[in-house]
């Protein structure tokens, strides 16, 4: 029968086999998938796994940093790409979220295929692709495999597309990468985390995108987040997030009124992110979320909590 651990044995042996003494490049997401499938390469083919980690400047407050030194610390051989400046100016004045999505993948592309060159003789790509991908035409997890799969075209490929695929995920379902990560020592913090959407907080900010208001919602999500870890909820929510909306309301702060930004709160129930609910979470702990981010973010003097379920809502205001 399955277990986590014959899965480790048997994968790692087949990969040893199958990849010899080539080398393989990986994109990391910061997710449970990618993460993951580089530890079971790691764990098979050790330095010759290449794996590139690229920060599109609209991540989670500190996550680059935060996330990249785990990875060092797994033994990975990863390389952080710091390309936020490429990305925020890509996406200067663009307001559409299917434009601010496909500027995003392009660039990512970009970025990634000018990467894979500084790995000489690369001969393999390998994606963390799980079977839910593979089952979904186009896929809703997130990621690097998620954006470039939906970029392969026909026709012009980039180079690194050219390269032979290696998918060892490709059977499994979440909750089982979940225990395989876990069978190989994994950080459980890292195998927990929330699903986070491939063009990150650029579909969070509706309409255009400007380094302030990349600013602001990192800070009013750092504090989301955090309370949910502080008060043990993050374990009972399937995604959270704070979205920043394109309004601005008036408030008043001393004598003073301000006229400032909305933001709003988005935690969700969900098995597979098809069907969601928003989660009933403690009026005692919202209260003080929103006292935390009106106070401490500089910018934001309006909180809601947006409580529609998928459908007819989605999980992403865009
Ligand atoms: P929606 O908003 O469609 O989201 O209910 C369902 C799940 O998919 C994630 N999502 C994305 N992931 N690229 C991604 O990699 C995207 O463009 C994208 N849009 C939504 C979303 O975060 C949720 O987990």
């Amino acid at each position: 029968s399955w277990t986590p651990d014959s899965f480790v044995d048997s994968t790692v042996a087949q990969l040893k086999s199958k990849i010899g003494s080539d080398k393989v490049i990986l994109g990391l997401s910061g997710g449970v998938d990618s993460s993951v499938a580089a530890m079971l390469l790691h764990k098979a083919i050790g330095k010759n796994l290449h794996c590139i980690f690229v920060n599109n400047g609209l991540l989670r407050k500190n996550e680059f940093q935060d996330v990249l030194k785990q990875y060092e610390g797994m033994g990975l051989n990863v390389k952080g790409v710091d390309a936020s400046a490429r990305f925020l100016d890509a996406l200067a004045g663009k307001s559409d979220p299917e434009e601010k999505r496909k500027t995003i993948g392009r660039v990512f592309i970009d970025v990634f295929d000018d990467e894979s060159h500084q790995v000489e003789n690369a001969k393999w790509l390998a994606q963390g692709t799980i079977y839910p991908d593979v089952i979904e035409s186009v896929s809703a997890t997130g990621g690097p495999s998620a954006t470039i799969k939906s970029h392969h075209n026909v026709g012009g490929l980039p180079d690194f597309m050219k390269l032979q695929v290696v998918e060892p995920l490709r059977m499994l379902f979440k909750d089982e990468v979940r225990r395989v990560g876990a069978s190989m020592d994994m950080n459980p913090a890292l195998l927990g985390r929330h699903p986070f959407p491939g063009p990150g907080l650029a579909i969070r900010i509706l309409g255009d995108i400007t380094p302030e208001k990349v600013r602001i919602l990192q800070e009013v999500d750092a504090v989301f987040i955090n309370s949910l870890k502080d008060w043990n909820l993050y374990d009972q929510v399937w995604q959270a997030g704070a979205i920043l909306l394109p309004v601005d309301s008036v408030g008043v702060m001393g004598d003073e009124r301000t006229y400032e930004k909305c933001v709003a709160l988005r935690a969700v129930e969900s098995t597979d992110g098809m069907t969601a609910d928003w989660v009933n979470l403690p009026y005692n702990f919202l209260q003080k979320v929103s006292n935390d981010i009106i106070n401490k973010v500089k910018g934001v003097n309006r909180v809601v909590y947006d409580i529609s379920s998928k459908p007819p809502a989605t999980i992403e205001w865009e």
